[in-house]
């Protein structure tokens, strides 16, 4: 499964969600290849995988064959990093990178490939969203979030993207919530939307800098829910 977590603003929470995905599908035996669109390179950054000699630059670069760019970062969790000069890369056929990943022989190698691009609208946002199985849009509870959603999700569903398009209300904090939001997401998005939201993590801080830490066993039973809605999966079985 390709699994892209999108958003049209910076700061939504995509490559926490990403991440978080990520270590949860390993502990379960899932083998996971992450693909960093971003040139901020976060996610390359969260498994210390930064200014290496091949990257996602130079996967859609080429054709996709023969390409050296596959760094492991954990058990069953392989990346091929992100580049600063991502932004030099415009001019690639939206598609190029779902081709590539079947070309290479990753959509058959992988449980599932999990791609986190900018958060905004460009070639490799594109080439992110024509790749997905499903697409996940994060947005926190705030209006900014909600209107940022609210817009990419009905785009997209006006480009009539194929991809099971969902959205995750993130860093869920009841105290601090924009009142009243969370019941505008449920109206606007109905069975799109996790029916349960990315709680407010305090200890993010640490899981980012370290993904071996151990979540707290609450927020880590939320986020296998999590998990489980999106893949379409329960717990333990298989894909
Ligand atoms: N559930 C959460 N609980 C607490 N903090 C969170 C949560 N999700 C995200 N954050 C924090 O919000 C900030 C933005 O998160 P993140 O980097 O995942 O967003 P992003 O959408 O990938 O951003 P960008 O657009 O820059 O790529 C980070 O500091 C992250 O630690
Ligand atoms: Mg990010």
């Amino acid at each position: 499964m390709i699994l892209t977590v999108t958003s049209w603003k910076g700061g939504t929470g995509k490559t926490t969600l990403a991440v978080l995905a990520a270590i949860i599908l390993a502990a379960r035996g899932k083998r996971s290849l992450i693909v960093d669109l971003d040139s901020n390179c976060a996610i390359s950054q969260v498994f210390g995988q930064v200014l290496k000699d091949f990257t996602s630059m130079e996967f859609l670069s080429g054709n996709g064959e023969n390409f050296k760019g596959v760094y492991s970062a954990r058990q069953n969790i392989d990346i091929i990093p992100g580049s600063l000069n991502n932004m030099l890369l415009n001019n690639i056929m939206d598609r190029q990178l779902k081709i590539n990943l079947k070309r290479a022989g990753y959509t058959e190698a992988y449980d599932y490939i999990i791609i986190d691009p900018p958060g905004y609208w460009g070639a490799h946002t594109r080439n992110a969203v024509f790749s997905a199985d499903t697409i996940v849009i994060p947005g926190a509870c705030s209006r900014i979030d909600y209107e940022a959603t609210r817009l990419y999700f009905r785009t997209l569903r006006e480009c009539y993207i194929e991809a099971n398009t969902l959205v995750c209300v993130n860093a869920f904090n009841a105290e601090s919530n924009l009142p009243g939001i969370h019941d505008e997401y449920k109206s606007e998005f109905g069975e799109f939307l996790l029916a349960e939201p990315v709680p407010y993590i305090k200890s993010l801080k640490k899981l980012t800098s370290d993904p071996d830490y151990t979540l707290q066993a609450g927020i880590r039973k939320r986020l296998e829910r999590t998990v489980d809605a999106i893949t379409g999966t329960k717990g333990g079985e298989n894909a």
